[in-house]
Parts: structure tokens; sequence; C-alpha cells
């Protein structure tokens, strides 16, 4: 791994029997081995079943891990979201003790929040590389999108060593990083490897001139 990189994790909580502060545990686990946690978000699935536990609600959240090795400097570009109106404004704020009315320039984008709040996955989103393969627990991309987006720059390398259904690899190439993938099913591997060649295959040009750039430039790195 790039010593200035991050690694994003995934993780539920389990239930199983009683509440078993697996994240609990799983942080301090981090923290003891030396990694640095650098934030965390809550996954909210917007659309999750409601079932009931045994003495709980159903949990309808994860949480994401975002941590680095201590001492590493890393590249953070928050991913940003349009304001409402999508343009800058003179906005009212709140009236002041003296009864004037005070204004503030809302800007035209503003940072995204750290809590996620999506859908549970659409299959589509995986089910048109091949609508035989299924996968029992695929994360959205835009829970991708928006750890890629705000990490990375083209041309960096991300690994998934959980890749699934692709959701992650797919992502990567999109944002034009070199994309790895890693899981111990087969028929995930044989379906991420048809998926991957069918992204590439519709890149646009300006990501395909990317890619030549990355190569010619590992080129150089490998002669040099
Ligand atoms: C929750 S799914 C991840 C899905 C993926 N994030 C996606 O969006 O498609 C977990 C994946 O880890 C894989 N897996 C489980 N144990 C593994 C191991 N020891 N090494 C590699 N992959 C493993 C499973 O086959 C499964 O595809």
């Amino acid at each position: 791994m790039d010593e200035n990189g991050v690694i994003v994790i995934i993780i539920g909580e389990s239930y199983s029997g009683g509440y078993k502060s697996v994240i609990t545990r799983y942080e301090m686990m981090l923290l003891e081995s030396g990694v640095e946690i650098i934030g965390k978000s809550p996954w909210i699935k917007s659309n999750s079943t409601p079932v009931i536990l045994k003495d709980f609600f159903r949990p309808v959240d994860e949480t994401i891990l975002v941590c680095k090795m201590k001492g590493a400097k890393v590249n953070f570009n928050p991913k940003m979201k349009k304001t409402k109106e999508g343009k800058k404004m003179v906005k009212k704020s709140h009236k002041a003790k003296d009864g004037t009315n005070r204004f503030f320039v809302q800007a035209e984008e503003t940072v995204v929040s750290n809590v996620i709040i999506t859908p549970v996955v659409n299959d589509s989103e995986y089910k048109k590389y091949d609508p035989d393969f299924t996968h029992d627990a695929p994360a959205p991309m835009d829970v991708y999108q928006q750890f890629v987006e705000s990490y990375t720059l083209p041309g960096m390398t991300c690994i998934d060593i959980f890749c699934g259904a692709g959701q992650g690899l797919e992502v990567f190439a999109r944002n034009g990083c070199n994309a790895i993938g890693v899981d111990i099913d087969p028929v995930s591997v044989e379906f991420c490897n048809k998926r991957m060649n069918m992204v590439l295959g519709e890149r646009t040009e300006s990501e395909l001139q990317q890619a030549l750039i990355i190569e010619s430039e590992d080129r150089l790195t490998a002669a040099a």
C-alpha cells in the first residue's frame, strides 16, 4: 500500500445472539495496531425492509471507517454537491439584537456531509453486465463514489480486497484510477473480469487519453 494512501472499511454490527460490539472492538484493534482512524461515516440504507430483531429494532445502517497509517499525508479533495439553488445567492440569515437583518452569501457548492444515505443497492448497477449473476451484498456505487472522488486522483491505484460484484472496481475505473480486485469466490472474480472488460470498452475518449498518459508515464518510470 502507498504510505500516504487511505483504507476505507465498511463494517456492519452483529446482533447475532445479542449486540456484539463488533465495530467498537474493530476500531480498538485498528488503533492498537498503529492505524489512525481519520473519520467515521454512518451509512444509512434508506429503503431497508423493517424487520424486528428479538428485542431491538432492525439495524438499517453500517459504519464506514476511513483510516491511514500514522504520519501519512493524505490527499483529500472533499466531494462537493450543488447547493439547492445551484448558484451563488445572498440569503437572509437571522435578525440581530438591534433588529437589523443579517445576510450571508450562499456558495454554489457545498461539501457533502459524513452521513451517507442511499437506498440498498440497485441490482441493475451490476445486472446490466450479466443478468444471470447475483450477489447477496453489493454496496451501492454511490458509497464508493464519495470516497474515491475525495481521496484519489486519476492514475492512482485502488484495491478492493472483497470486490464481490465489482461495484468499487467500476467506480475506480470511471474515476481514472487503476483497479485491482480480490475475492475468494471464483464466480464473482469471473464476473468482475467480464464487467471490467465491458466498462473499459465503453470508456470515453478523454478517459482513454488518460489511460494512455498513465501507461506511457509508467513506461517512462520503468525505463528510468
Ligand atoms: C459484502 S461482499 C462485498 C461486496 C462488494 N463490496 C461489492 O460492492 O460488490 C463481501 C465479499 O467478500 C468476499 N470474501 C469473503 N471472504 C473473503 C476472503 N477471505 N478473501 C477474499 N474475499 C472474501 C465474498 O465472496 C463477498 O463477495
